[in-house]
């Protein structure tokens, strides 16, 4: 038989088998990551190599130095997993990896090392969305949750609203119609001088601040579920470099808080209004901006006046990593869908 043909033979008997282990691979941003998860919901290893401290000196991820530190690192990382998890090569059952949305170069690093991976093993090798690892990241965090509901997807690449009719099947009800929020909070943290990755540090900052400048987020698409918000993200880099010009002071830390108030505002507004008219009683954040402490702190409040259900995940599976690449690649597994064959490829655009 040929690898095609025991690769598929595979894929097919792993919807019966009662115990699934899947190695799963993730490299489409800065993160370098491999994990070992457990039917979909059991992690038991999660290595993350993170190139943050390399990226930082450019103020943003250089994607050419993004591929070459994922080739250093994830033999390595792979390594690690296989011993953290105590998981032989043996014990593994399918090769789970990224293939896109992401960095082309950074992607192929992984989608490559998954390829020569599940060959070399005769594993069957599934193809994942990012958001839809995103997404699944809650099912690690929540044992309890299952479809249908609602979802924010917020991350560097996404601004969405999602209706999670079932674990392979969505609808989009809403996306940003311009930047994506993580890309806003990362371009407000430059101008105020702030460290790549900006999010964090607006997060940390505006702790310590007051709502006092009145940013907005654009009305136009009031009634709709879309975003808008590089009308905002100009606002404030306008309004820095004026103060900049004129030698005047102003407070950073009323700048990072008034700049999320206004826009966790309007996330939280569309999400809990989503999830109301899509009838499921559960609203699920995900991707990196599902991090910001005062948008879950809004999504919690609203979520309980309403009697809606509110999931995140814990911090570490927030951000990008290898384990939510595994719940995902197990569901898929088990709906059929997402069988990969040697001549995948890594894409950057991937439909939400
Ligand atoms: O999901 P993610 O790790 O990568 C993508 O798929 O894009 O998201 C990264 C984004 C970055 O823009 C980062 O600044 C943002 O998530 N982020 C946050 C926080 N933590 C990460 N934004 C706001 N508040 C945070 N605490
Ligand atoms: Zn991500």
């Amino acid at each position: 038989m040929t690898y095609s043909e025991i690769a598929k033979d595979k894929f097919e008997k792993l919807k019966n088998k009662k115990d699934v282990l899947i190695l799963s691979i993730e490299s489409s941003c800065d993160e370098t990551s491999v994990a070992i998860v457990k039917n979909g919901r059991e992690v038991l290893s999660n290595i993350i190599a993170s190139q943050i401290e390399i990226h930082r000196r450019f103020g943003g991820v250089v994607p050419e130095v993004a591929s070459r530190n994922h080739i250093t690192a994830i033999s390595n990382i792979f390594e690690e997993a296989l011993k953290e998890a105590n998981v032989k090569k043996d014990d593994l059952d399918a090769i789970a990896v990224t293939y896109g949305a992401g960095l082309m170069g950074a992607l192929l690093v992984g989608v490559n090392f998954a390829k020569a991976l599940a060959y070399s093993l005769s594993l069957p090798l599934i193809a994942v969305s990012h958001v839809y690892g995103h997404i699944s990241a809650n099912y690690i965090s929540h044992k309890e949750l299952v479809p249908p509901f609602s979802c924010l997807m917020v991350s560097g690449g996404h601004s969405a609203i999602l209706q999670v009719d079932d674990y392979c099947k969505f609808r989009l009800v809403g996306s940003t119609v311009d930047d994506a929020v993580g890309e806003c909070f990362d371009k407000v943290a430059r101008v105020l001088g702030l460290p790549y990755p900006g999010g964090p540090e607006i997060d940390k900052l505006a702790k310590s601040g007051k709502n006092e400048y009145n940013f907005t987020v654009s009305n136009s698409l009031k009634h709709t579920f879309n975003f808008s918000f590089s009308g905002i993200k100009t606002a404030v880099v306008n309004f820095v470099h004026n103060k900049e010009q004129k030698g005047e002071t102003f407070d950073k830390a009323n700048v990072a808080c008034s700049f999320q108030e206004a826009v966790t505002e309007e996330l939280c507004e569309k999400a809990v209004r989503a999830c109301q008219e899509g009838g499921t009683g559960k609203l699920v954040v995900a991707g990196g901006v599902g991090a910001n402490s005062r948008l879950k702190e809004k999504l919690q409040t609203a979520c309980e006046e309403k009697g809606i259900s509110f999931y995140a995940p814990v911090l570490r599976y927030c951000t990008d990593n290898a384990a939510m690449i595994g719940s995902a690649g197990y569901y898929m597994m088990k709906n059929g869908l997402g069988f990969a064959g040697l001549d995948l490829t890594a894409k950057p655009n991937v439909d939400l």
